[in-house]
């Protein structure tokens, strides 16, 4: 029987966290934010943690070697704290072959685009820029690629003339905070029905 227990991969502001978060004291989300791992000790999202009393692992990866040496202190920090799933929120990195074994198919993220358009860094603007007239968020499980992995959920966005590049964020903001929630739920429902 899974415990339920999530660690989000935030290096940002935090308004996802924020947005799980309040999910979970609304009663909408069955899970509890057991760890928050960051690479950017000077990141917000942080500060926001320490607010709510979760736990934080933060970590400078200039620190370490190479990327398996701190992917294997943290998973470390994910088995002490009991930790089922991991949830991207803003983490910058690309996952590798340490994290994405001990937690294959147990790894999530979001991106703000529909996917498989814009994927990488600043994926608002790149939709801002081609001039598309729909864009939107993609719920994807993590696979080595960058952005590449299995879509679970999207929400499209219409791009009206008269949107500036921050009316987009915004609106991508707050799709994002209701999606990210919803979805977590349903894929952890969904595994724990299956008995995984
Ligand atoms: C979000 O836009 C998410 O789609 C992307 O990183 C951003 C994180 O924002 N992967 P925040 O720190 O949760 O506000």
């Amino acid at each position: 029987m899974r415990n339920n227990k999530i660690a989000i991969f935030a290096s940002g502001t935090g308004s996802n966290y924020d947005a799980i978060i309040a999910a979970i004291q609304a009663g909408e989300l069955d899970c509890e934010v057991a760890l928050l791992v960051s690479d950017k000790p000077a990141a917000k999202v942080i500060e926001k943690a320490k607010q709510n009393q979760t736990p934080t692992f933060v970590f400078d990866p200039r620190q370490y070697p190479d990327k398996a040496a701190f992917e294997q202190e943290i998973v470390e920090q994910l088995q002490v704290n009991n930790i089922e799933w991991i949830v991207l929120a803003g983490y910058m990195r690309l996952v590798g072959p340490t994290l994405l074994h001990e937690y294959e198919g147990r790894i999530l993220n979001i991106h703000p685009s529909l996917l498989p358009a814009f994927p990488g860094l600043d994926a608002i603007g790149q939709a801002a820029r081609a001039g598309v007239k729909i864009t939107g968020v993609t719920i994807h499980y993590v696979d080595e690629g960058m952005d590449t992995g299995t879509i679970i959920a999207q929400e499209a966005l219409p791009v009206t003339n008269e949107m500036t590049e921050v009316d987009l964020q915004k609106q991508i903001q707050r799709i994002e905070h209701k999606l990210y929630p919803q979805t977590i739920q349903q894929v952890i429902l969904h595994t724990n029905r299956k008995g995984n």
